[in-house]
């Protein structure tokens, strides 16, 4: 496992990114996973002003995961989100990215054969929870073995996500469809970002505690190539 720790929120985008242009200088038909959240945020910043304006692109990507009952018009769907902190920028074809749907018959299947046709990601970005959640695999006493599934958000996640829903965590859906842990540590390289000190426990056990379903993200130290990036706060108990 590769740690690199940065100074601030900014450094951490720029270090993404330049593992994201590495990946696709060296092929541009990349598979990448991608993630929501305010932590990707800069990065996608940095890959629009990238990639902004390109009429070649040819990568292909593939999100983690979306609430249920949400979907394309609701405005806090995850596929809204990509849309529009990335893909309504860019001039990638739309059968191109892909975010699992959180309504509609048989979402969970399709969202697995999604995951099979796709083909193996080249880099599965991530984000961590304050819990150590990956994905929206959710602390638990045993690790899913499902290559995707729909869980209960706990009421961390569920209070934390708030600030996206008006602060009022009724208004927060409460289950999730995600990757497992067998797809997300399917991918050939994996980046996980952490900014903030309240990312900073969750930090620490995922990276010096035991490999345990309560820490989620611990199950990385696993994956044989795996690159933290971390800024000083999130840092900070390590
Ligand atoms: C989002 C996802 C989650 C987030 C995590 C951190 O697609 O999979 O695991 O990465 O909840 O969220 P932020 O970045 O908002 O702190």
């Amino acid at each position: 496992m590769e740690i690199i720790k940065v100074n601030d929120y900014n450094e951490m985008s720029q270090k993404a990114f330049s593992f994201f242009k590495e990946q696709l200088k060296k092929n541009p038909a990349s598979v990448l996973g991608l993630a929501t959240g305010s932590t990707p945020l800069g990065l996608y910043g940095l890959l629009i002003k990238e990639l902004k304006g390109r009429q070649d692109l040819s990568f292909k990507t593939v999100n983690l995961d979306e609430y249920i009952g949400l979907g394309k018009d609701d405005e806090q769907s995850y596929y809204n989100f990509m849309f529009k902190n990335l893909f309504s920028e860019l001039s990638l074809p739309s059968a191109n990215w892909h975010v699992p749907e959180g309504r509609g018959r048989n979402n969970l299947s399709r969202f697995i054969k999604l995951l099979q046709d796709i083909g193996q990601r080249d880099i599965q970005l991530l984000g961590i929870g304050a819990n150590g959640h990956i994905g929206f695999v959710e602390p638990s006493h045993k690790f899913p073995e499902q290559e995707a599934m729909i869980i209960n958000l706990t009421q961390q996640t569920i209070q934390d996500n708030s600030r996206f829903f008006e602060d009022d965590m009724t208004k927060v859906p409460t289950q999730a469809i995600t990757m497992g842990v067998p797809q997300i540590l399917n991918a050939k390289k994996i980046i996980i970002l952490a900014s903030g000190e309240n990312k900073a426990e969750a930090v620490k056990k995922a990276i010096q505690g035991p490999v345990t379903p309560q820490c989620p993200a611990s199950i990385l130290q696993e994956h044989s190539n795996v690159t933290w990036i971390i800024d000083e706060l999130a840092g900070s108990k390590l």
